[in-house]
């Protein structure tokens, strides 16, 4: 197999660009994955490789390059190797502890500001990960009181350095198994991008997922098992009218819409992303009488 230091020869920046990539041919990414990295070795922007073509990349330089696309070309995301990801123009630390945030899940931040005006409102994000969510919802919504939770304390320690560095004080952060990690009071909204994928989904074994947590993707039930707590648990953690939103699988729609209307909630409809996959479902809870 051939490997990149045999297939790197050039010194100047064009040529090392275009072989890197043909390294990477094969992987649907490998022209932005190739040049993310070229970006983050040099420390240098996309304008200054394309403005400085015949750049002399140096000998430590290329060597660092080298080593971070043997690890692309193996699965290891991106995101990983560069440590940083971003999500609704936020950049977000990530490692290994925390799910990649994918660009479909700004739907789930769309839908919810456009339920819920700013003000004093408590809002829930369960399974915060990186802090994706919370932190989008955050900086959109200087005064909703967003309260994070995540069963693994190894990712709040991701997502509190997130909010740290965003400078956004707004998310209180908290342990546990989705709403019982959450204080007494009850909640506007719970949004929640829950894991979602069946345990023997070969969609697993995909880009990159092998090397994110298991925790972080798979759920028993056929991939509903968590969809399933997450709304019985909301449903008892939300006003009168409160709003749940939960994103999940393109094949999810019809089983988690069944989920909410058998749990008190109404107004109960599906959303699709960008890829026109039906991506998130959501209703307003109704108090029985
Ligand atoms: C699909 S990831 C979503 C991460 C982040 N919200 C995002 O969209 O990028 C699901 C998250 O749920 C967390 N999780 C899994 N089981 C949980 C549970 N029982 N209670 C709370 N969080 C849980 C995982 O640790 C993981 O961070």
């Amino acid at each position: 197999m051939p490997s990149a230091d045999n297939e790197l020869k050039s010194r100047n920046l064009r040529d090392i660009l275009e072989q890197a990539r043909l390294f990477l041919a094969g992987s649907e990414s490998a022209h932005l994955d190739a040049e993310l990295l070229l970006m983050a070795v040099l420390g240098k922007n996309r304008a200054f490789l394309r403005t400085w073509p015949d750049y002399p990349v140096e000998r430590a330089q290329r060597d660092a390059y080298c080593e971070l696309l043997e690890r692309r070309k193996a699965g290891e995301p991106v995101a990983y190797l560069l440590g940083q990801w971003e999500f609704w123009s936020l950049p977000l630390q990530v490692n290994t502890h925390t799910l990649v945030p994918r660009p479909e899940t700004e739907l789930l931040v769309e839908q919810a500001l456009a339920r819920l005006p700013d003000g004093s409102l408590r809002v829930a994000d369960l399974g915060t990960g990186s802090g994706a969510i919370a932190l989008a919802l955050a900086s959109e919504r200087p005064s909703w009181n967003i309260w994070a939770s995540d069963l693994s304390e190894k990712a709040l320690e991701v997502a509190r350095t997130n909010a740290r560095q965003l400078k956004l004080p707004n998310v209180t952060f908290c342990q546990g198994n989705w709403c019982e990690a959450l204080p007494e009071q009850s909640f506007n909204m719970i949004v929640s991008n829950p894991p979602y994928i069946a345990p023997d989904d070969p969609y697993l074994e995909g880009d990159g997922l092998p090397f994110e947590p298991i925790s972080a993707l798979v759920a028993g039930n056929n991939g509903l098992k968590d969809i399933i707590s997450i709304v019985q648990q909301a449903s008892l953690k939300l006003i009168d009218g409160g709003w749940l939103l939960i994103e999940h699988g393109a094949e999810q729609g019809a089983s988690v819409r069944d989920i909410y209307s058998s749990a008190k909630f109404q107004c109960v409809e599906t959303k699709r992303d960008f890829a026109g996959n039906e991506r998130l479902s959501l209703g307003k809870l109704k108090h029985a009488k």
